[in-house]
């Protein structure tokens, strides 16, 4: 006897059937942390004002997807960055997410003292500063030179460090810049360690307009070690711009790193670099990491809703391949 097949059955999923079919490299680390930035880079390019519930709730999703480090916002001049002005009325809203979450981190960005005051007037356990490898990038995007806004974050550091807020140190333009070309190893390792050295415990390394390919990627953190810095303090932070943000993140896994910067969706860019466009999607990382069989706590399924859901709030499809390839290619 024949059986007809149940039409109305729903289909299952890539993911319902076991993919990525998971293989194990042992070079590689087993578990990442991933450091999600959709809901502050993501968000901070957007022309159009997200409304202060509507963040509120991309970040309660992305902690309820597994994310654990969610960075929530920027306390920076309303004026330089207006999608962000609303932090103080953001944070409010996040207060009952870590005793959901256990574990949940969700840092701000702080780029001076006034920056850093609002931060701890609003409870933020966590925060960071974000330097310039390059020259020009620090006039355009904190208004001073490089070294004059390394001055700028010293104090913040040591403030926030002796208030037990610990601080993430991030270096743009580590790989090239869109004003002044290629970037020299040695002046991005020269503001790396000048990071470290004032007291961030973690510095993200950031190809702020993603030019970055693999082999620079293993060179400057092969130099970052060479100079004796634990690659347990380093982060990558890639954009997508030119396709390269995965395959420089495996570049970054192979020499030890463990801690990754992504975008939900792929939102991103900078608003004062034009040729900064999305950052590596969160949801293309996982894809790759959980086929690798490294933990990352993520629950894909639901991390890929979330970016749908944010997709249509914006009004456009999501950049991210797996996105796109989980939820439909107008997702
Ligand atoms: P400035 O104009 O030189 O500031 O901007 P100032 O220190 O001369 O102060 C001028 C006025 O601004 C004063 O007010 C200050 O109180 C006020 P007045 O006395 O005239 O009434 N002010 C502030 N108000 C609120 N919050 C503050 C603040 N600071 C000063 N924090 C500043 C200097 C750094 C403030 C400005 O350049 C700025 O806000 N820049 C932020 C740019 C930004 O957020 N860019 C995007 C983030 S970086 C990024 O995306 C890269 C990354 O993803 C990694 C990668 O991809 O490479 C992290
Ligand atoms: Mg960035």
């Amino acid at each position: 006897m024949t059986t007809t097949p149940d039409r109305t059955a729903p289909e299952p999923t890539v993911l319902d059937l076991g993919l990525p079919d998971p293989v194990r490299d042992p070079d590689l680390p087993a578990r990442v942390r991933i450091h999600e930035v959709g809901a502050r880079d993501g968000l901070q390019n957007e022309g159009t004002l997200v409304p202060v519930d509507v963040k509120a709730e991309f970040i309660a999703r992305l902690a309820a997807a597994g994310l654990r480090t969610v960075e929530a916002t920027s306390f920076v001049h309303p004026k330089w960055v207006p999608q962000l002005a609303d932090a103080e009325e953001l944070m409010p809203r996040l207060a009952d997410l870590p005793g959901r979450h256990p574990g949940l981190r969700l840092p701000v960005l702080v780029p001076n003292e006034r920056g850093l005051d609002r931060a701890l007037a609003h409870h933020a356990g966590e925060v960071a500063v974000f330097a310039s490898a390059t020259e020009t990038f620090a006039r355009r995007n904190l208004n001073r030179s490089a070294d004059e806004a390394m001055a700028m974050f010293r104090p913040v550091v040591e403030r926030a460090t002796a208030a037990g807020v610990p601080v993430r140190g991030y270096l743009s333009m580590c790989f090239g810049d869109p004003w002044e070309g290629p970037v020299p190893i040695a002046q991005v390792v020269r503001h790396g360690l000048a990071l470290l050295e004032m007291g961030c415990a973690e510095l993200s390394l950031g190809d702020t307009i993603g030019v970055a390919t693999p082999g620079q990627v293993k060179a400057l953190l092969d130099e970052f070690t060479r100079t004796g810095v634990p690659i347990d303090r380093i982060a990558v932070h890639f954009h997508d711009t030119y396709g390269q943000a995965l395959s420089n993140t495996l570049a970054a896994l192979r020499s030890g790193v463990t801690v990754v910067d992504a975008s939900a969706g792929g939102l991103g860019g900078c608003p004062y670099a034009k040729s900064a466009t999305g950052n590596l999607a969160t949801e293309d990382l996982v894809w790759m990491l959980h086929g690798l069989g490294i933990e990352t706590g993520v629950d894909l399924a639901a991390l890929a809703e979330t970016s749908g859901w944010m997709a249509r709030q914006l009004g456009r499809p999501s950049p991210s391949r797996t996105v796109r390839a989980l939820l439909g290619p107008t997702a």
